[in-house]
């Protein structure tokens, strides 16, 4: 058996008194590209700042290409690349600048920085912006400028939170594609978080639906619309069905959680 890209047992986080990511296990296969799904505060980005070892759990473990995230988080940190939700690219250099300060991050060896450089951007489609102040990219050209410098120490799992939230659609278009092309250029295991779901439905080969902290459904995208028993769904409708039910039947959040203990898996 290949070891997964990622592994996690009963995985948890709380803040307090609120449990933001509950009980979390998945495992995820070397060279898929994997979608984590949910409405805002289902505790997608707690999770996957975890898994980039920014955020100790607070019980559970997991592993990432291998590597534990509390006692190795060193052979992490090599194994990975991350793109955090917010902007983060430095407007007042060029992305040919920004990419270089990352390729000196990742400990790039010298004699390969401009040639990494020059790779990524060209993969990310940025070749002819690369002298440019990054401040006059568009949202788009700037995401897959934080996408390219992810990438420049090829990592073999590339973690993206929410790639595509606030651009225009012809820029979300741009970026899956480049995000589908590592698989096939690369080889890398991609996990992503949306709540895009048409995004989710055209990328991912797999699948959970985070809600309140935990996964109330997991499997492909076809699985999952075959499993609510409805023909033709969308796999909008399978996330209402999911968690849709959940927000509008009232009570607190600690009620309804208790509703929903058990995960359900399909396919
Ligand atoms: N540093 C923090 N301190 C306290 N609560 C937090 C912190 N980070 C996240 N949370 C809470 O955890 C829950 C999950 O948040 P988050 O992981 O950002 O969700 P998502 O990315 O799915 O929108 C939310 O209720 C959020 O308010
Ligand atoms: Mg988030």
């Amino acid at each position: 058996m290949p070891i997964p890209a990622v592994d996690t047992r009963a995985l948890t986080r709380r803040f307090g008194s609120l449990t933001a990511v509950d009980s979390l296990t998945l495992s995820v296969e070397s060279g898929e590209i994997f979608g984590l799904l949910g409405p805002n505060g289902a505790g997608k980005t707690t999770a996957i700042k975890m898994l980039v070892t920014l955020l100790p759990p607070t019980s559970g473990n997991a592993t990432v290409a291998g590597s534990d995230i509390v006692r190795q988080q060193v052979a992490v940190r090599h194994a990975i690349g991350y793109v955090p939700q917010m902007l983060s690219a430095d407007g007042t250099l060029t992305g040919y600048e920004n990419l270089l300060i990352f390729a000196k991050l990742y400990d790039v060896p010298r004699s390969e920085r401009v040639g990494r450089v020059r790779d990524a951007l060209g993969f990310m489609g940025l070749d002819g912006a690369a002298d440019r102040l990054v401040r006059g990219y568009s949202g788009g050209m700037i995401r897959r400028l934080e996408i390219a410098e992810a990438m420049l120490h090829h990592p073999r799992v590339l973690f993206l939170d929410e790639p595509t939230i606030g651009l225009d659609p012809v820029a979300r278009q741009a970026v899956w594609e480049h995000i589908s092309r590592f698989r096939a250029d690369w080889e890398t295991t991609v996990i992503l978080t949306t709540h895009y779901m048409e995004e989710a439905d055209a990328l991912c080969d797999r699948v959970a639906i985070m809600h309140l902290g935990r996964v109330v459904a997991s499997g492909s995208p076809a699985a999952l619309k075959g499993s609510i028993g409805k023909e033709n769904a969308t796999l909008n409708e399978v996330f209402a069905h999911y968690t849709g039910d959940i927000l509008e039947s009232g009570g607190t959040y600690r009620d309804t959680r208790r509703t929903r203990r058990t995960a359900r898996r399909v396919g």
